[in-house]
């Protein structure tokens, strides 16, 4: 085990965190923190968003507090490249906003959103941080559907109006550490608004808000538009999704060359057959820096 996976070991039994500073119990846009348990039924005021367990476990995605599956133990193995290069103890080896993480893929129907949410159920379950999952496929959102929610306003109306800001719209959810700020009432040009200024000064501010917060980008296909591309470049950490089955080479080739500028490229290999023994979803998953010099 590396010095890092230890020291992230030793994050996951440390006790959880207090509230941020200034968190207010009640106010449906604010994030809090929990005390108790990682899963709260209950809370003693209102929850701006209640995930739907029966329906996570409907559509085969983890369930908090269920026994623990193969899918989760994937999901586990998936995720922890992804925190050592966001919180590895020895400073020199995190990657820079590596806590910006975004699931993309060429095409359609991979499994993005599929893998977005697992990977923010398990990490908002595992460990001692906060997660934020961003329903940034703005023109086809589905997040709040798969969780069992309905969500009005999110990320379009604050690079929108200018009298939004980011907690008028953010949902705390009745899984402790895990809030959900949805993709907001779609406009015409909404994928356009992925690319733009606004849209960099918002990855910065949900960056920097808390230090200890995850935050994972549900997004578009990289070859339907630019801009999903453009969005990957203010990320610091990309995961390219393939399903195994289905994705032309050259089709994820194509797709790479979208994310050139990006520093640090994941790739995972979705719906693999499971005699591979190759990983995730009977699929499989490795880090590669693509578009960079390999050391
Ligand atoms: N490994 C998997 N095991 C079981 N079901 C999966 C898996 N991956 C994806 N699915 C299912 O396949 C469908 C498509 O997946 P998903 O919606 O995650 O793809 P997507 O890449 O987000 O698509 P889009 O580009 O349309 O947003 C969903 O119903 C999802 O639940
Ligand atoms: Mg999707």
């Amino acid at each position: 085990m590396s010095i890092i996976e230890k020291a992230l070991d030793k994050n996951r039994s440390a006790p959880l965190r207090p509230p941020p500073a200034g968190a207010q119990s009640g106010h449906p846009g604010q994030e809090t923190a929990g005390t108790a348990s990682p899963v709260s039924a209950q809370h003693d005021h209102p929850l701006a968003a209640r995930i739907d367990f029966a329906r996570l476990r409907r559509q085969g995605l983890i369930v908090p507090g269920d026994q623990r599956s193969s899918l989760a133990e994937e999901i586990r193995m998936m995720k922890r490249p992804l925190l050592n290069n966001a919180f590895g103890h020895h400073s020199e080896m995190r990657i820079s906003r590596g806590r910006l993480i975004m699931l993309t893929s060429a095409l359609p129907r991979e499994g993005k959103t599929f893998l977005a949410t697992n990977l923010a159920l398990s990490m908002a379950m595992e460990i001692d941080r906060t997660v934020l999952l961003v329903d940034a496929d703005v023109a086809h959102p589905t997040i709040p559907r798969v969780l069992g929610f309905e969500a009005e306003r999110g990320l379009m109306d604050v690079l929108t109006d200018p009298s939004l800001t980011i907690p008028d719209v953010l949902l705390r959810t009745n899984i402790e550490n895990l809030s959900v700020l949805p993709a907001g009432r779609p406009h015409g040009r909404s994928t356009e608004v992925l690319a733009s200024d606004g849209m960099r000064a918002l990855l910065d501010e949900l960056h920097d808000r808390y230090q200890d917060r995850i935050i994972l980008f549900d997004s578009p296909p990289l070859l339907a538009t630019s801009e999903p591309g453009v969005l990957a470049a203010g990320m610091g950490q990309v995961v390219m999704v393939v399903d195994a089955e289905r994705t032309p080479a050259t089709s994820v080739e194509n797709a790479m060359g979208q994310l050139a500028g990006c520093e640090v490229v994941l790739t995972a290999l979705n719906r693999a057959p499971a005699a591979s023994g190759l990983g995730y979803g009977g699929g499989y998953y490795h880090e590669r820096p693509y578009g960079g010099d390999e050391q």
